[in-house]
């Protein structure tokens, strides 16, 4: 009998065939509507494995349900969605989407450097609505990339890359990290710093951590305060890591000039939130990893993380 597995989102036909070929498959068939917490709790029961995405909570709750469930396999490299201890417990795999977004979310967060630091969507706003009446010496004019200095806070993967693109704009880049990387300080000439020394001296902090208990709010009130009037906050990792209440007020007082927001606390972000109020934030709705190739490597990876474990087989990239 083939094991039975759970697709919580219409994925590409290639992977459900894939998996069609040695698993029994059911799928919430959507692209744009995540599955009902009431069908997922139905659907989790007699599931051997399930391939989720981060729109999912796997919580206790729902682990608690599952009577036969071998696997749970995140889309996505982070897996704060997802009740680690429970699963660990009940002897669940978990497994992640790790490297195969890399280079992507590098770039998407290189590119919310320069869409907040040049006032590109602003700019653009400001020419569709009819407001560009001559050049003029000081008109949205921003700051500059090029020899600034960049504090990557989390030097994993991601950070790294974004590390790597900063070169290429002779930026002085200073990171913080749970551990030192001495290997990434000598290739990519790093600076390792306390975080209060990189808030204090970066123009631009990025932030690359994965959401935990310990990054929860790393940055409140007082890491804003620290940063300068100048300076921008990038955060492509999770909405959680900041503080949004302290980073509203920050924004709008010139505690720092701007920031860039590809991930918020709650996704999707309410449409009355008060930092879209605001003109110098540019905010995209958790597109990190989104372009089509890497969509395609996560969707791939997922299914072969799921189809190894469900064999007894060492999947390629296990949590627990
Ligand atoms: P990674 O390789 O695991 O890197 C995470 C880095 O953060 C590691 O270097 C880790 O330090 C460091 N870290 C962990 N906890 C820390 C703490 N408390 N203080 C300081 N540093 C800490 O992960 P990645 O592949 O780069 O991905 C990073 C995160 O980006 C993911 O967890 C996910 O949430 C987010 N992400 C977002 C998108 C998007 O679409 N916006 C796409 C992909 C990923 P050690 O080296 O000591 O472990
Ligand atoms: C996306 O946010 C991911 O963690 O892959």
């Amino acid at each position: 009998m083939k094991p039975k597995v759970y697709i919580t989102r219409r994925i590409p036909n290639e992977i459900i065939q894939k998996l069609k070929e040695m698993c029994e498959v059911r799928m919430w068939n959507e692209e744009e509507e995540p599955v009902p917490r009431e069908v997922l709790e139905k659907e989790i029961i007699d599931s051997d494995g399930l391939f989720c995405l981060i729109t999912e909570s796997i919580d206790k709750e729902l682990l608690e349900k599952a009577n036969q469930l071998k696997v749970v396999s995140n889309m996505a490299v982070g897996y704060n969605n997802i009740d680690i201890e429970v699963a660990k417990e009940k002897g669940i795999t978990v497994t992640n989407t790790p490297g195969v977004l890399t280079e992507t979310t590098a770039d998407l967060t290189f590119a919310l450097i320069m869409a907040t630091s040049r006032r590109l969507i602003e700019s653009s706003d400001y020419l569709k609505k009819g407001n560009w009446k001559t050049w003029s010496p000081m008109q949205l004019t921003g700051h500059d990339i090029y020899g600034s200095t960049l504090g990557i806070i989390g030097l994993g993967r991601i950070g790294e890359s974004v590390a790597r693109r900063a070169r290429g704009f002779d930026m002085n880049v200073l990171y913080y990290n749970r551990s030192r990387k001495p290997d990434a300080e000598k290739e990519l000439g790093l600076n390792y710093t306390d975080m209060d020394t990189l808030l204090e001296e970066s123009d631009f902090v990025c932030i690359m951590t994965p959401y935990t208990t310990e990054t929860k709010n790393l940055i409140s009130q007082r890491e804003l305060s620290l940063m300068k009037k100048t300076s921008i906050l990038i955060n492509t990792a999770r909405g959680g890591i900041v503080d949004e209440a302290a980073l509203y007020e920050a924004l709008k007082i010139g505690t720092i000039w701007a920031a860039g927001l590809d991930v918020f606390e709650q996704e999707p972000v309410s449409l009355d939130h008060p930092l879209l109020t605001l003109p110098n934030v540019v905010v995209l709705p958790h597109i990190g990893s989104a372009s089509i190739k890497t969509r395609m490597k996560m969707a791939e990876l997922a299914a072969d993380n799921l189809i190894l474990a469900l064999q007894s087989q060492t999947p390629k990239y296990v949590v627990v």
